[in-house]
């Protein structure tokens, strides 16, 4: 393991009002059973290392933000049908499992860009911040973060994984769906962290990521991943350098395990083309072993009348295009997609033209029903799948 100087006070941390409710809830989580076992997160390594070796393509998807009031039998199950679907498209069109991976049993902390929303009649309130911090409706008192809701967030992956698990348990190894989410609030991932017979892991899920705004090298969440054993990722950002992604690389696979590390590029349609080459050249040149997926969302966000969030379809698809040229270019197996993905019809992404001249208008996207980021209904998500593999 990497020792690493202990770095000061995590980013985009709850401003929790009552920190010794916060203390005691860690040790609430501390005495929990583990999440998810050392094996199911080994399994996922021996998948990733078959992607990282391109003999299988990784699809990750789920919510922006999970839910609590989605942890019900049949919002788990439509979730759980979805990725299903989707990792069996994979099959068809390429003849391998699917590293099929949800947004899902975790996926209950955001980061935010800032700490508070003004809304449209001028009222500021805290920002949401996941269903693990607060909730979304937009008064002051639910907004307020509640360091119990940690142990509501624990409880619900503990359903949602039940469900996975029953789904899966006569199934081969290969053809499992596996859980992740985004490693962000250390009251809730540090106390989860167990020890193994052979190392320490994030109990939490089976992949953890580090989100684009919390990927500094000398930040907490990158000293906290380096010291766990799970499968890894990490979201990267257009403001991403070439050094940054190498010295990322060696910090977080010292031993150079092929499946350890994917690097999940969100750079936006406008950027991928440019950057990507030079960031999978410069990694593999002078990096540790990396696994790269394409989230072609998060860089291709947009803004409507009335400030609420979509994304248009098309350029979606390019950030893909451009994505796939790139590892080619560089003979490396484009290893998958990270998507946000809704499991029923929503109109939350835009199906017209990127340079559509007028403003898109949030009265034209009728079913927009996610907490957080817009996501792809399932005919959009199967659509983008098939560009994706066409292009393979
Ligand atoms: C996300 O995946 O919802 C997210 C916040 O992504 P990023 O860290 O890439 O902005
Ligand atoms: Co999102």
């Amino acid at each position: 393991m990497t020792v690493l100087a202990v770095p000061a006070a995590p980013a985009q941390q709850p401003p929790w009002p009552d920190p010794e409710h916060a203390a005691t809830v860690r040790g609430l989580l501390a005495d929990r059973p583990p999440l998810v076992t050392w094996s199911e997160c080994a399994d996922l390594l021996t998948a990733l290392a078959a992607a990282h070796r391109g003999e299988r393509l990784v699809v990750q998807a789920g919510d922006c933000a999970e839910r609590f009031a989605d942890a019900e039998d049949g919002p788990v199950t439509a979730r759980l049908d979805h990725l299903d679907a989707l990792a069996d498209q994979v099959r068809a069109a390429t003849g391998a499992p699917c590293v099929a991976v949800g947004r899902i049993a975790g996926q209950y902390a955001k980061p935010r860009s800032a700490p508070t929303e003004t809304r449209a009649d001028g009222v500021v309130l805290p920002a949401y911040r996941g269903d693990l911090v607060n909730a979304p409706e937009p008064t002051p008192e639910v907004r307020r973060p509640d360091p119990g809701r940690m142990v509501t967030a624990y409880d619900c992956a503990a359903f949602v994984l039940a469900h996975l698990r029953a789904r899966t348990a006569g199934r081969p190894p290969q053809e499992r769906l596996h859980t992740a989410h985004e490693a962000l609030v250390a009251d809730y991932e540090q106390p989860l962290v167990r020890t193994h017979r052979t190392g320490r892991y994030a109990s939490s899920g089976h992949l953890v990521w580090i989100g684009d705004r919390t990927r500094d090298c000398d930040g907490w969440h990158v000293h906290w991943a380096a010291g766990v054993d799970n499968p890894i990722a990490v979201k990267i950002g257009p403001s991403t350098t070439t050094s940054d992604a190498v010295r990322l690389s060696r910090l977080l696979n010292p031993d150079g395990v092929p499946g350890r590390l994917t690097f999940v590029a969100r750079l936006g349609a406008r950027y991928a083309g440019r950057m990507l080459p030079d960031l999978v050249a410069e990694v593999a040149r002078r990096g540790a072993p990396v696994l790269w997926l394409c989230d072609p969302m998060h860089g291709n966000t947009v803004r409507m009348r009335g400030g609420a969030k979509t994304r248009p379809v098309e350029a979606i698809h390019d950030e893909v295009t451009g994505f796939v040229r790139a590892l080619r270019h560089r003979r490396l197996p484009p290893g998958g997609l990270h998507l946000e993905v809704a499991p029923d019809e929503v109109t939350e992404c835009l199906a017209v033209p990127a340079d559509a001249p007028a403003v898109p208008d949030r009265v034209a996207q009728p079913r927009y029903t996610s907490a957080c980021d817009p996501r792809l209904s399932p005919t959009q998500a199967r659509d983008l799948v098939a560009h994706f593999t066409r292009l393979l």
